[in-house]
Order: C-alpha cells, then sequence, then structure tokens
C-alpha cells in the first residue's frame, strides 16, 4: 500500500516532466506559405503542418476503413496545396468519387471511358524503351511472366510492328501475331483491343504533359469495363507521369509541382514493377509527391511503405491490418487501441523529419481540420433558377435576422433536396419565421430575381394557402 502510493506519487512528479508523444513545436510548425495546416495534436493542440523541406521525402499514405476520411484529407490537401504552391495534381480515381469534387474546385475531369490512349504511343522515348515499359505492364496484368514464349512473340511483333507501320496501334501488333498463327499471343492481347474495350488500340486523344500541368486534374477510370481495364490505364499514365518526370530534370525550387494520387488502386499500388515504385523512389528530387489512400494496407507494396515520409492512419478496426501498420511504422498499444475506435477525421501520424531524431514519434491528431467544399444553393421556380453558395446565402439569412436554428432549418430543406428548393418553399419558411412579404421580396430581389418570377412565386404561395389541404399545387410555365 505505502509502496504503491510512494510509486505514484513518485510518478505524479515525473509526469510533469515528460513531454507528450508529439513532435517539436518546431518540427510540426510551419509559415503558412511553407506548408499545409492540417488541424491540431491531440494533447498540446499544436498547429499541424504538413512542410515537404522538413521532411524526408513528400511522399503520404493514408490508411483507414471506409468512411474514415481518406478523400477528405486528400482533397483538403489538393486544395490547400494549389493555393501555396500552385500545385498541379493527377488524381486516378478508381470509383469515380472525385470526379464533382474537381470540377466544384475548377479541375478538369478526364472521362477515361470517352477517351483513347494508344499504347504504343512512344511520347518522346526510344521504341525499345516503349516496347519494355509495354512488356513490364503486361507482365503485372496478364502475368505475361508465366508465358514466356508468348511474352517473346508479342515482344517480337511490337518490334516489327514500329518498323512496318507508322503510327502502329495494338490492333497492328495483334493483326501481325494473327498472321504468324501465333494464336495465344493474340488472344492475350485481343482483350484490349475487342470492339469495346480498345481503350489502348486507337489514337490518343489525351495530352498527359499537357495533364500535368493543369492544375487539378481527376482522370475518372470508373467507366472503364474491368479492373484489368483500369489498371493498365493507371500503369501506362503513370508511366507517361515517370518519363515526365524524368525528363523535367532536378528542381531546387520550393513546394510540390505535381502530386500524383492513387486512391484503392490497389492493382498497381502493390506490384513492384509498377511505376508508383519508381515516382516513390526518385519523386523527391524532381517535387513529384505521391499521395496514396488506401483502405487495406496490405494492399500497399512494402516498399511504397517504407519509403514514405508521412503516414496518416486514420481508423482501422480489424486486428490485421494494424498489426500491419503498427510493424511499419511503430507505435504503442495505447495508440494502436485509439486507432481503432477514433471518430470520422481523427489520425494517427506518422511524419519522418530530414532532422536527425532520436526516433520518429506516431503522434494523435484532433479530427483533420480540412476544407468543406464549396456547395451551391439553387432556388428554382418556373423557368427560373439563382445559384447561390451556401455560406454566402446562410450569411444573407444571418443577415436579415434568421437565428441559428432558423438557418438550420432552411439549411436543411436544401441538403434534403440534393441542393434545391422552390421559391415558394423558400418563402413558406420564411413567412413561418414571421417575416412581412415586403421584406421578404426585398431578400428575394437580393438574391437575384427578377420581379417577374417574384409575382409567379408568390402567386404561387397564395395558391397554395387557398387550397391547402384540399389539392397539391404545381404550377408548371
Ligand atoms: N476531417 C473531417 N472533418 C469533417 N468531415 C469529414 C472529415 N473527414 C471526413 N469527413 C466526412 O466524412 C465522410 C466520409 O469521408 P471520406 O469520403 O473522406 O471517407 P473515405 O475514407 O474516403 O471512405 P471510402 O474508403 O469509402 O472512400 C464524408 O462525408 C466527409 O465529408
Ligand atoms: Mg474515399
Amino acid at each position: 500500500m505505502r509502496l504503491s502510493y510512494m510509486l505514484s506519487k513518485e510518478l505524479a512528479k515525473r509526469m510533469i516532466l515528460v513531454h507528450p508523444p508529439e513532435p517539436r513545436k518546431e518540427l510540426l510548425l510551419s509559415p503558412p506559405s511553407d506548408g499545409i495546416y492540417l488541424g491540431k495534436t491531440r494533447y498540446l493542440c499544436t498547429p499541424v503542418f504538413w512542410d515537404p523541406k522538413k521532411l524526408i521525402n513528400p511522399h503520404t499514405a493514408i490508411v483507414g476503413i471506409t468512411g474514415s476520411g481518406k478523400s477528405y484529407l486528400v482533397k483538403s490537401f489538393l486544395t490547400r496545396a494549389s493555393m501555396i504552391w500552385d500545385s498541379n495534381a493527377i488524381i486516378l480515381d478508381w470509383v469515380g468519387e472525385y470526379n464533382k469534387w474537381v470540377r466544384q474546385a475548377g479541375g478538369t475531369v478526364i472521362n477515361l471511358g470517352k477517351e483513347k490512349i494508344n499504347l504504343l504511343d512512344l511520347v518522346g522515348l526510344r521504341k525499345r524503351d516503349r516496347i519494355k515499359q509495354i512488356i513490364a505492364a503486361l507482365d503485372i496484368l496478364v502475368e505475361l511472366k508465366n508465358h514466356p514464349h508468348e511474352r517473346d512473340e508479342i515482344e517480337e511483333a511490337l518490334d516489327d510492328v514500329y518498323e512496318k507501320v507508322s503510327k502502329p496501334t495494338l490492333k497492328d501488333v495483334v493483326r501481325i501475331l494473327e498472321q504468324r498463327r501465333k494464336k495465344h499471343a493474340s488472344r492475350l492481347l485481343k482483350r484490349f483491343t475487342a470492339e469495346g474495350s480498345d481503350f489502348f488500340a486507337g489514337k490518343s486523344t489525351l495530352n498527359i504533359k499537357d495533364l500535368t500541368e493543369g492544375g487539378l486534374v481527376c482522370i475518372d477510370l470508373h467507366e472503364l469495363p474491368t479492373e484489368e481495364i483500369r489498371s493498365l490505364a493507371g500503369l501506362t499514365i503513370l508511366q507517361y507521369i515517370k518519363e515526365i518526370m524524368r525528363g523535367e530534370g532536378i528542381k531546387e525550387s520550393r513546394g510540390i509541382r505535381l502530386f500524383v494520387v492513387l486512391d484503392e488502386a490497389w492493382k498497381i499500388a502493390n506490384d513492384e514493377r509498377s511505376d508508383v515504385i519508381t515516382i516513390v523512389r526518385e519523386g523527391r528530387k524532381y517535387n513529384f509527391a505521391l499521395i496514396v489512400a488506401t483502405q487495406n494496407p496490405t494492399d500497399m507494396h512494402k516498399t511504397i511503405f517504407s519509403n514514405i515520409g508521412t503516414m496518416f492512419v486514420l481508423r482501422l478496426v480489424l486486428k490485421e491490418f494494424r498489426d500491419y501498420v503498427k510493424n511499419s511504422i511503430g507505435y504503442s498499444d495505447f495508440i494502436d487501441t485509439e486507432i481503432s475506435r477514433f471518430g470520422v477525421g481523427d489520425a494517427a501520424v506518422n511524419m519522418i523529419f530530414a532532422e536527425r531524431q532520436a526516433k520518429s514519434a506516431t503522434f494523435l491528431m484532433n479530427k483533420i481540420d480540412g476544407e468543406e467544399p464549396l456547395f451551391l444553393f439553387h432556388i428554382k421556380g418556373g423557368n427560373m433558377e439563382v445559384e447561390i453558395e451556401k455560406e454566402q446565402l446562410m450569411r444573407m439569412l444571418y443577415e436579415i435576422g434568421l437565428n441559428e436554428s432558423q438557418i438550420n432549418i432552411v439549411k436543411m430543406e436544401f441538403e434534403k433536396n440534393d441542393g434545391f428548393v422552390n421559391g415558394e418553399q423558400l418563402v413558406a419558411m420564411l413567412e413561418k419565421f414571421g417575416y412581412s412579404k415586403s421584406s421578404i421580396i426585398s431578400f428575394l430581389r437580393q438574391l437575384g430575381i427578377d420581379e417577374k418570377n417574384l409575382i409567379r412565386i408568390f402567386s404561387l404561395v397564395k395558391i397554395r394557402k387557398a387550397t391547402k389541404g384540399v389539392v397539391n399545387v404545381v404550377l408548371e410555365t
């Protein structure tokens, strides 16, 4: 009893001197022009900035179960990177979950289902090198290594096609193989040239170089018909990006020029031969950074894991996944338990700083303090539609005197209907809150609704009142 009392007293005394397991302030803090702000640490509430100058490399991995906040973190990260460094980003979007946001953020969405990439385009490479790359991609996708004969036949046919055909495509390769009665080899390639799956067998409609300099770009792969074709597209784009990166030479400039984002791209992120690995190994000198996000950390090749400067671990439930991450970056059992019960956006972060450290500590962050996307609300009526940014509408409602719960009622009404509300619904809400007709009219005028539509809206309100409970009136023009 006495002993334990003494021990705890001793411990309490020491606790004052114990620094919580968080990196020193000067490692986490950066001027807002040098680093991306992400939120605050859990214990000392130190603002956390992601500053590539301080980190061993600019590559980032994000792991967490579905809904834990991976994509939200990626979006906030890219928004701020483009504000600070004017960074470009290419998102390889497997499931089509970024396209709406990229459009809203003023970026470009490329729907690969509607484009073509000629796999045989040289993009500045020598024929021999491009052939090697094509074979490498096929090695990963159709396990060409298990078919050594066919592998040789395809390689030979590729060699020939560049000699014999100007601007060849994969269809020419298949034709040569068929002429030579190399049935099995041609069958291996035919899955990429068949009607409806010939995304790689026509004239290229994309200029990848332009895309790497095009601000925020989402390459939406989800309309491609099979996982195999999505992966070939991903691998091919990465091969081009790698060549562009190497071609541009080493850069001293600050910040990151291009973020390459792979979200759930497991097929190309767990193969040593894919260029994800090259970008991870060489990207730093060219200011190219990789961001990989996945629900399943074991899908990520260990070379990626061991060459990542920053790791965000969001909520992970499965012990097997947590153990894999814990073994890779190392943290306490306490942090392990916390990770299993994180809320949305909470994160354990491991940063490896360039400056020598006793050890790289994994620290806890409160909810990532991200960037809410801009939402547009629409007020409709007849053939009129007024568009207004959500925050601005909320501000205007506040200025005319609505209280917080009334503003929330209006907001929920818009959100319930995917951002749309009819003019007469809005009027009905404001009347319910006690606003007079004249103050509602002047508010609607402020929103940009013209006189003709004002009359229409109020006549609808009147008809609705008059027929309340009798019919549900919809007045279309
Ligand atoms: N830090 C955060 N602050 C506020 N909201 C967040 C935060 N992180 C995520 N959310 C919200 O939680 C929801 C799920 O987040 P998100 O889409 O990023 O999950 P995810 O991990 O990418 O899931 P999935 O693996 O299914 O793609 C979204 O509606 C997002 O807006
Ligand atoms: Mg996601």
